[in-house]
């Protein structure tokens, strides 16, 4: 995990937050490979579950909501962790965890159960003092929404991209027309306070979810439920996390989030362990219901040959950004080779790589050979927009640069390519090397 993130800073990925003033724990930012990388996972996410599919929607809604959503979403009264106070320094911390790092497995205790095995176990603190009462700590971040900072204003950043799309439901519906089943994505950030942030990027305070509500027929639910599962799981091994890693964990009731009826985690094997990459859940008509009751309007979808009426029930397949990163940077990570021949390489999937092509000249002071780089470079820019340029060193450095940040294919020009207009093009996982027309890369 130190090699990823390590790469990740020094090659330009993610940066701690606000790192020049000593950083803001739970906070990333993304660099410039980063964020390529990010676009094209969010873009395969678009291009996977709606451009290539005929019952998928998008939205892309505010951040800041009426605090009635997550009144009547239930994020007000149970979206919160168990947190336990250090009595000497008053440093919080996440519970559960401290009782998993001492060994103790907490799925489905009560925060009582918890507390009472502090006490049995004679628990401390990380830095060794005793720990006092344990409470929930509501995880939603709050603000006020205009000039008036009273209760009368508060306002909550979205814990959840999820509330976004049912709110919207109604609007997608009147406007669109869709024919059940139907699902709504949206991607964008989503904020929790968490009492304790940690393994890099995988629990951050802000963050990014892929999320999609999948409204169906309440009958259709169970095999509707499969197919998503087998859908994400198919786009996760196209993204090269190898099938053996992921593992389909059946939520037990007691550890299910407040709405749902199912839910199946898919977990990855991360250096730091087996974790929860994303969830698929079967939130029944928990938030249509709830929307209903609490704003009045009526939810109710009439179907359109039949007229009959129903409130749908939702899948809901839910995928943080950052978490999916990580898999994706552990999936790829390579060191091979050793001593003079060592590399480290990402054997990241083509429409993953933030640069698809390298584009050098074999000698920087060969003008003739700059210039028809040049020519080359912008050439595959106008065709392929994900373009490098390294002239740096010798060609030995830049492959070895290029296959650090997973590009998989360095164009070098060199002076045959002035004779016939071939270049050579080295593969960034074989790492052979063949002669290619330019008119032909
Ligand atoms: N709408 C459902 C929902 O939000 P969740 O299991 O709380 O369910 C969904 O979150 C996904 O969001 C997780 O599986 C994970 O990938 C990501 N996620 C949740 N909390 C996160 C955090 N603190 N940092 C990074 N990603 C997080």
């Amino acid at each position: 995990m130190e090699d990823i993130v390590s790469l990740c800073k020094r090659r330009g990925f993610i940066f701690p937050g606000s790192e020049v003033y000593g950083g803001l724990a739970g906070t990333w930012d993304y660099g410039p490979l980063g964020l390529l990388l990010k676009r094209n996972l969010e873009n395969g996410f678009y291009k996977t579950f709606v451009d290539g599919r005929e019952d998928m929607y998008a939205v892309d809604a505010s951040i800041i909501m009426n605090p009635k959503v997550w009144e009547a979403s239930g994020h007000v009264a149970t979206f919160a962790d168990p947190l336990i106070e250090d009595t000497v320094n008053h440093k919080r911390h996440r519970l559960d965890h401290l009782l998993e790092d001492a060994g103790i497995d907490v799925k489905g205790l009560t925060l009582a159960k918890m507390q009472a095995l502090v006490k049995e176990k004679g628990l401390k603190s990380p830095d060794g003092n005793p720990l006092g009462e344990a409470r929930m700590f509501n995880m939603m971040f709050s603000t006020h929404v205009g000039p008036v900072t009273d209760d009368s204003s508060v306002a909550y950043l979205r814990p959840e991209t999820a509330q976004g799309i049912f709110t919207n439901y109604k609007n997608i519906v009147d406007t669109i027309y869709p024919d059940l089943p139907f699902g709504i994505a949206q991607v964008g950030k989503a904020f929790r306070n968490e009492i304790s942030p940690r393994d890099f990027v995988f629990r951050s305070r802000e963050f990014n979810q892929m999320e999609i509500e999948y409204f169906c027929d309440p009958k259709d639910w169970e095999i509707l439920f499969e197919a998503w599962v087998a859908d994400y799981h198919a786009w996760l091994e196209s993204l090269g996390l190898p099938r053996e890693k992921t593992h389909d964990l059946e939520v037990p009731d007691e550890d299910r989030a407040h709405y749902s009826k199912r839910t199946i985690d898919i977990e990855f094997d991360y250096p730091v362990g087996r974790k929860e990459l994303m969830g698929i859940a079967y939130r029944t008509d928990f938030d249509l219901m709830n929307i209903q009751k609490a704003s009045g309007r009526n939810m109710e979808y009439i179907d359109k040959h039949s007229k009959a009426k129903l409130v749908p029930h939702v899948i809901e397949p839910s995928i943080g950004t950052e978490r999916l990163i990580m898999a994706v940077l552990c999936s790829a990570y390579a060191e091979e080779g050793e001593g003079e021949d060592k590399r480290v390489v990402l054997k990241l999937p083509e429409e993953l790589a933030p640069y698809k092509f390298c584009v050098s000249p074999l000698l920087k002071n060969k003008p003739e050979l700059v210039e028809k780089a040049r020519e080359v470079f912008n050439l595959l820019k106008q065709k392929y927009g994900f373009v490098t340029w390294d002239d740096n060193g010798n060609i030995g450095k830049r492959y070895r640069r290029q296959d650090e940040i997973g590009t998989p294919k360095c164009v070098v020009v060199d002076f045959e390519t002035l004779e016939d207009g071939t270049v050579t093009v080295r593969d960034r996982d074989t790492m052979e090397q063949v002669r290619v027309e330019v008119a032909n890369l």
